[in-house]
């Protein structure tokens, strides 16, 4: 294998808070292992069109606290192709670049491994994406902080959902998974979550109005996951109005929202200590591996694993929820 002396980091696809503090952590580990660092802005498109910068240890101080990510991110159209990666490859040869770490979700690890695969390049992924969509790893950065920023949101909307006696269903982000939206409803204590996950299987609206969620209650909170399969908060709430005209509806869609703000001390760790793990895997001769945590281990898990293997929502917490909502 060829002596590893300069990395490349890049930070892709939908922005999660902490992704700083994983470009940091590489940048100042790969520093503490003799490497050098180069800095690769908007994703794969930098890549492209040569957005390159060297990175020094002061390039990334005082960004541990930001939301965003100081590399910009882009979903790149041109890295799909094989022209584009190419191109790709052809600039990151140019500034020696011996191996890639990219920092991104589903989509950019994808991107990842069939780069790696055609040109035999290594390359370490870190799970960035708020969705916790990734196989492998307990959470992806961007995860918890993304969930305290919707738990504070419900929190205010239970304010006025309480004082006016209304059904609310407030729409969260996670793109085809339900995570956000399950653990969201669980720890602002909201009546239900409708997630794309069991959809396909139980009308989960009519199951919630015949166990008569409102029993007890005047006001409710219902979290629904973003999807295609749940319909999204818009169409439940138009079915509610139409099947139950008495219930006061309302709908909030927290949106963009959900991706910004300061990290977590939870997303801070876990971004630190897979940003230094890259590293140690790239010294260690690991090729296209995405870095996970499992029961608090730091694991690598081959891209194809991360990216093709479903990951589960716990369905105990689906029960804790009904439970706790009567
Ligand atoms: O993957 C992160 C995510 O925020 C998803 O939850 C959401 O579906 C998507 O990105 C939104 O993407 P965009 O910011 O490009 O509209």
């Amino acid at each position: 294998m060829a002596e590893i002396k300069t990395i490349g980091i890049l930070t892709s696809g939908g922005d999660a808070p902490g992704m700083n503090a994983a470009i940091r952590a590489v940048t100042r580990s790969a520093i503490f292992n003799g490497l050098k660092v180069k800095g690769i802005y908007r994703g794969y498109k930098g890549l492209i069109t040569d957005e390159i910068v060297d990175f020094r240890t002061q390039n990334v101080s005082n960004i541990i606290q930001m939301g965003g990510t100081i590399l910009k991110t882009a979903r790149c159209k041109e890295f799909t192709t094989p022209e584009g990666r190419q191109l790709a490859y052809e600039v990151m040869r140019r500034h020696e670049i011996d191996a890639l770490v990219v920092i991104g979700g589903d989509g950019s690890l994808t991107g990842a491994r069939i780069f790696a695969n055609e040109f035999n390049f290594p390359i370490v992924g870190l799970p960035g994406t708020i969705d916790n969509d990734l196989f492998g790893t307990d959470s992806t950065i961007g995860y918890d902080t993304a969930l305290n920023t919707i738990m504070e949101c419900v929190d205010k909307i239970r304010d006025t959902a309480t004082s006016h006696e209304r059904l609310f269903f407030i729409e969260v982000m996670g793109r085809d998974a339900g995570f956000l939206a399950l653990n969201g409803a669980i720890a602002s204590g909201a009546e239900a979550a409708i997630i794309p996950e069991i959809s396909t299987q139980v009308d989960q609206l009519a199951e919630l109005i015949e166990n008569g969620f409102r029993k007890s209650k005047n006001s409710s909170i219902v979290l629904v996951a973003e999807s295609p399969v749940t319909g999204g908060a818009m169409a439940l709430a138009e079915r509610v109005k139409n099947e139950y005209p008495s219930y006061d509806v309302r709908v909030s869609i927290l949106g963009h929202l959900q991706r910004g703000g300061s990290p977590t001390a939870y997303d801070r760790i876990l971004a630190s200590r897979m940003g230094a793990a890259a590293i140690d895997a790239i010294m260690d001769d690991q090729r296209n591996v995405m870095i996970g945590v499992r029961n608090d281990e730091i694991v690598y898990v081959p891209f194809t694993r991360a990216i093709k293997e479903e990951k589960h929502v716990n369905p105990r917490l689906l029960d804790t929820l009904r439970r706790l909502s009567i």
